[in-house]
This record gives structure tokens, C-alpha cells and sequence, in this order.
């Protein structure tokens, strides 16, 4: 008989988590407190609690072609960067596709998640649910938490003296909707994640004036990268990840300020990171630096104390008559249906690859997207899936508690080393790594030396080209047969949406090419000229 699997929230990682049962065999059940799926992906124009929560403008910062799911390509009309309206729909697309509404119960809230009484032989959980004021409770053999980590703000009040003296209005960017509303005011924008540079970009061009503040500073990129391509193509490349490898920390770290100080100079934005060597997740904005130029946004040092109408910032400064506070201070996470099984102290957890608590006597239960790569989530989400599944089935296994637990401290000390001690950074990882990391565990890791001698040309794609979820579908359990085309036919879906005005095709002959070849002539006849 299959085994019955309950994933908690119909979101990307829910979405996911069901297609990589029904693959596997296994029998899901999705529980969903919301009536629609999508997640964070769908903006609603009101707040409601315990759900994430976007403005009406998010676009998505990372591009589509390095977002989207390994078997299932975005529509090759689609926007290289989505729109969130637009990744809902490649969300329904999918779906579709895989017919998996038929396996969500809507407007079913998961209330607790417990070991059966017999779970140290059987792993089974007993799930309760409340749906329409109806409480009911079913046995599950694993479960898969997809609730999603960007739902509880992180408010810390208590960080900013005088607060509680503030006359304006203030909130957490999670309450942020639209620009509307906040014509000609000043506002003070607290934090330099994707939010604060989002929101503060956009109420710049209503507001009289925007403050952003920042203890530690940040990377800022564009969305835009060599060529005009989308920057997390060029990013992503296991010939980087290997340059980076084999170079001295010290020529890493110089090449990366390098890298990032090409497009403007942080210093004199003052945007420079304090330490500018961590990995930590950039701002991907193609807006900031210019508003900053234009002296719509003034960038801020750390906020030391608030009076009721005032910011008085760490340096010295004081910006006076500030009508509005948005904290875009980032989130926390927790799991209100999981009592103690995990524990979240300090915004901090142990699971093992960021997926399985390592405590458990079972290992039938996972949590999937709790995580934050250097790169697009979608990919990673998918392969968490993938392997999980394939644990729950008992076609891979986990090492002791023991090897868990000193992988967890390890991967932690190795996390503070690149991206830091900052909250937000609590669920970071490198990407490729991490990707590598799982495909491994499920078998899926293209083998590159091998094919170079069978597929020399995808060899080449895949080493020095984006390294996309295709690259997982290539080989092992799961194998897709368009993989391959997928990622030679990459290009084309990338400019197809720009290809919105009918152009004469220029001469493909390139000028170098021409320059060079009647350099080479030049040379030629001066030494004909010499020997006459
Ligand atoms: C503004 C913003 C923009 C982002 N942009 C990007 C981007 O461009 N690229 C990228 O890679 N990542 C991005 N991210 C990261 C983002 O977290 C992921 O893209 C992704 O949406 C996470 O999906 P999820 O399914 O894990 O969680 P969610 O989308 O939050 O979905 C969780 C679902 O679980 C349901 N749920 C929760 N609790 C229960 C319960 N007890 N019972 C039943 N159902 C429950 C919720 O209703 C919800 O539908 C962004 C994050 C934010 C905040
Ligand atoms: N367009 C998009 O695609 C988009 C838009 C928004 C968000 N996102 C994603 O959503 C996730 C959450 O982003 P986010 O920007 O909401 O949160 P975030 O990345 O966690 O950033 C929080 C910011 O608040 C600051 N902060 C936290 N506590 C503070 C305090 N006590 N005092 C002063 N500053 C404080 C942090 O500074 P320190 O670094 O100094 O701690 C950081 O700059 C990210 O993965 C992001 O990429 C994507």
C-alpha cells in the first residue's frame, strides 16, 4: 500500500512537495488554511494573519529561466523577471500540468502534527485539522512542513529607543501595499534587505523625501548583467564556483569588491558593506543607486534614538519632521503546529541540510523551503522534495543522529564564516553547493568528466554555462528526456520576450572579425612592400 503523506501548505514548496509524491508513488494530501494556492506569490490587498504577505509591485529577483522548475520550463512569452501576478500563473500552469489541486483540501488549517503513539516503529504522525469550525484528525506516514518562512515579522522595537514616542506612523514592511497614501511625506525606511530597497525605491517617487537606514550596509546588483542577460546566469556557473575554488581567499575577496564595485563605487553611496567580504545576500535593485543619485533616498546610518518627530542616526545626524517608519526589518520563523518537535530559539534551528530534525526515531518528517540559497529558492525547494520523497520511501537513507547533529554545528560555523552572524542570514547557503549537495544524495548529479567524451557539447553547457535545474533532470531517478534541449534552447526563451519589435537583422559579420582581417591584409603587404 502507498504511503500517506501530509504536506502542510499549498505554496511553491507545497506545489512541489505534491508533484515529487505523486512521482515517487506515494499518496499526498496537502492541507491549505487559505482557499487558493501560491502562497506568498499571491497578493491580496489585505494582511491577514499568519500568512505571508507582498506589495502590490514584487517582481521576482531572480530570473526565470534560473527559477523555474527542472521538468517544467516558463512559457516562453514570459518575462525574464516575474512579475507576481505572472509567477502565480506559472504556479497554476504547473498545477495543471501535474493535476495536483485534486490532492489539496482548501481552507484547512493544519492545528498540530504528533508522533503516533506507536511512532518509534512505525514513523507514522497523527495530523489535526480544522476546516469551516470542523476538527479532524487522520493518521499520516510523513509529513512535509511547507508553511513557508516569510510569515512572522521581525519587529525589534526594542532596538529603537523613543519609539514608543513617535507621533507618525509606523509598521512592518509586511503591512506595505502600494505608494498610495504616502504623497509628500517623509519616510524612514529601517534595514537594506530586497524590501527596504523595493519599497523605499518606490515611495521615493510619491514622497517629499526617503531615508534609508542601515547598521551594516549592502551589496547592491542589478537584475541586468553581461550582455543585458539576466545577472543570475551569468552568477551561477560551476567554472566559477571552481575559480573560486582554486583562488587565495585574498584574490577572491578582491575580485568580488571588484565585481561589485563595477557597476558604482558603494563607498561613496554609502552603501558600502561593513564587512564587505561576506557572502550575504545582495539587494538585486536597478533602481537604488539612481535615486540615490537623484537625492530622493539619503541613505542613513543606524537609527540611536527616536523623538516624536525625529531620527537621530548613530553618527550624529538628525532628520526632523519624519512622518513615517516602515520596518523593513526582515522576518522570524516558526511552526505553532509542531509544539516542541522544532524548537526555533533565536531564529535559529537544527535540521539536517536544512530539511530533517535529526532527533527524530523516523525519519518521516521534513521541512521544505526553510531556506535561503545565494541564488533562486525554486530550485533547491525542488530538490529538497526530491530527496525527501525518496527518504519516506526508504530508497535513501539518513546517517546517525550523531553525523546529523556534527554536520548541522559544522554547516553553521562554515554559514557564519561566509554570510555572518545577522539574523537574516540564519538560513543562508551557497547554491550550487547546495544543489550539488542533494542531487547527489538522490543520484542526480551529472557527471561532466563522463560527458565530456559521450556529450562533449553539453559538457561544456553545463560547466561553463547557468547552472539550471535542468542539470538535475539529465540523469537518475527522475530523468527527464527534454532536459537536455531545455537547457540548449535556454537562449531562446530568455529573448523571446524581448523580441517585441520587428528589426532588420544586422549584418552578422562582426566588425572585429572585419578590422582584424585587414589588419592581418595590412601586415601582408607591408612585407611584400619591404622585399621590393
Ligand atoms: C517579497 C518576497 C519576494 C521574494 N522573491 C523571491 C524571488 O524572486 N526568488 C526567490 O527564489 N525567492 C524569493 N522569495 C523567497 C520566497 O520565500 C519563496 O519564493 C517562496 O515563496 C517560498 O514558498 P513557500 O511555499 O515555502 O512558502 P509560502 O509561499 O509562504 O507558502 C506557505 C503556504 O502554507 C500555508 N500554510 C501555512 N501554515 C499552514 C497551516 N498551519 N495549515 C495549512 N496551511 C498553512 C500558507 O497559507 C501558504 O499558502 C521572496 C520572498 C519575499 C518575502
Ligand atoms: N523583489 C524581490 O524579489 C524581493 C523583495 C523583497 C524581499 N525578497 C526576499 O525576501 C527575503 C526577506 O527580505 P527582507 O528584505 O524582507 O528581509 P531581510 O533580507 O532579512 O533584511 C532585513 C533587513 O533589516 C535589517 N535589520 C534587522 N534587524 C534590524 C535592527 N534591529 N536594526 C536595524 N536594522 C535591522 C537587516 O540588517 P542587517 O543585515 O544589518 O541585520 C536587513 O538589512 C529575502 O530573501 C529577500 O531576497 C525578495
Amino acid at each position: 500500500m502507498a504511503k500517506k503523506v501530509a504536506v502542510v501548505g499549498a505554496g511553491v514548496s507545497g506545489l512541489l512537495s505534491l508533484k515529487c509524491c505523486v512521482d515517487e508513488g506515494l499518496e499526498p494530501t496537502c492541507f491549505e488554511k487559505t482557499e487558493d494556492i501560491g502562497g506568498l506569490w499571491r497578493f491580496k490587498e489585505n494582511v491577514d494573519d499568519g500568512r505571508a504577505s507582498i506589495y502590490q509591485s514584487v517582481i521576482s529577483n531572480t530570473s526565470k529561466e534560473m527559477s523555474c522548475f527542472s521538468d517544467f520550463p516558463m512559457p516562453e512569452d514570459f518575462p525574464n523577471f516575474l512579475h507576481n501576478s505572472k509567477a502565480l500563473e506559472y504556479f497554476r500552469l504547473f498545477a495543471k500540468k501535474f493535476d495536483l489541486l485534486k490532492y489539496i483540501q482548501f481552507q484547512t488549517t493544519v492545528l498540530s502534527v504528533k508522533k503516533h503513539t506507536d511512532f518509534a516503529t512505525s514513523g507514522q504522525w497523527v495530523v489535526v485539522t480544522e476546516n469551516n469550525g470542523k476538527e479532524q484528525s487522520a493518521v499520516f506516514d510523513g509529513v512535509m512542513i511547507c508553511s513557508g518562512h516569510h510569515v512572522f515579522p521581525h519587529l525589534p522595537l526594542e532596538s529603537f529607543p523613543g519609539i514608543q514616542k513617535f507621533k507618525g506612523q509606523y509598521f512592518h514592511s509586511r503591512q506595505y501595499k502600494h505608494p498610495e497614501g504616502f504623497e509628500k511625506k517623509r519616510i524612514l525606511v529601517i534595514g537594506i534587505g530586497n524590501s527596504a530597497s523595493d519599497i523605499a525605491v518606490e515611495l521615493c517617487k510619491k514622497a517629499a523625501q526617503v531615508f534609508i537606514s542601515t547598521r551594516h550596509g549592502s551589496w547592491v546588483m542589478s537584475r541586468i548583467s553581461e550582455d543585458g542577460y539576466p545577472w543570475d546566469l551569468a552568477f551561477h556557473t560551476r567554472f566559477k564556483i571552481m575559480l573560486q575554488n582554486i583562488m587565495s581567499q585574498t584574490v577572491v575577496k578582491w575580485s568580488l569588491e571588484k565585481v561589485m564595485n563595477k557597476w558604482f563605487n558603494h563607498e561613496n553611496y554609502g552603501l558600502v558593506p561593513q564587512n564587505k567580504y561576506l557572502l550575504k545576500e545582495p539587494v538585486i535593485n536597478d533602481d537604488l543607486p539612481s535615486r540615490i543619485l537623484y537625492g530622493a533616498i539619503k541613505v542613513k546610518s543606524r537609527v540611536k534614538e527616536l523623538t516624536e518627530t525625529s531620527a537621530i542616526f548613530e553618527d550624529g545626524t538628525v532628520e526632523e519632521n519624519i512622518d513615517v517608519i516602515v520596518f523593513a526589518t526582515g522576518y522570524t520563523f516558526s511552526f505553532p503546529f509542531l509544539e516542541d518537535l522544532i524548537k526555533v530559539e533565536n531564529n535559529m534551528v537544527s535540521l539536517y541540510k536544512f530539511i530533517f530534525p535529526p532527533q527524530l526515531e523516523k525519519s518521516t518528517l521534513a521541512c521544505i523551503g526553510l531556506i535561503q540559497p545565494l541564488g533562486p529558492i525554486f530550485p533547491a525547494i525542488e530538490l529538497q522534495a526530491r530527496w525527501v520523497t525518496r527518504v519516506f520511501k526508504g530508497l535513501c537513507t539518513l546517517p546517525s543522529e550523531r553525523t546529523m547533529m556534527e554536520d548541522i554545528i559544522k554547516r553553521n560555523k562554515k554559514r557564519i564564516d561566509l554570510f555572518g552572524e545577522s539574523k537574516s542570514q540564519i538560513l543562508q547557503t551557497g547554491y550550487i553547493s547546495y544543489l550539488d549537495e542533494l542531487a547527489v544524495e538522490i543520484g542526480v548529479k551529472p557527471d561532466i568528466l563522463s560527458l565530456l567524451l559521450k556529450d562533449p557539447k553539453l559538457a561544456v553547457k553545463l560547466y561553463f554555462g547557468p547552472c539550471n535545474s535542468y542539470q538535475y533532470r539529465l540523469v537518475g531517478p527522475g530523468q527527464w528526456n527534454g532536459a537536455r534541449n531545455a537547457i540548449f534552447t535556454q537562449k531562446q526563451r530568455i529573448l523571446k520576450p524581448l523580441k517585441t519589435r520587428a528589426i532588420k537583422t544586422s549584418s552578422t559579420f562582426p566588425v572585429s572579425f572585419l578590422l582584424k582581417i585587414l589588419g592581418l591584409l595590412a601586415v601582408v603587404v607591408a612585407f611584400f612592400s619591404q622585399l621590393q
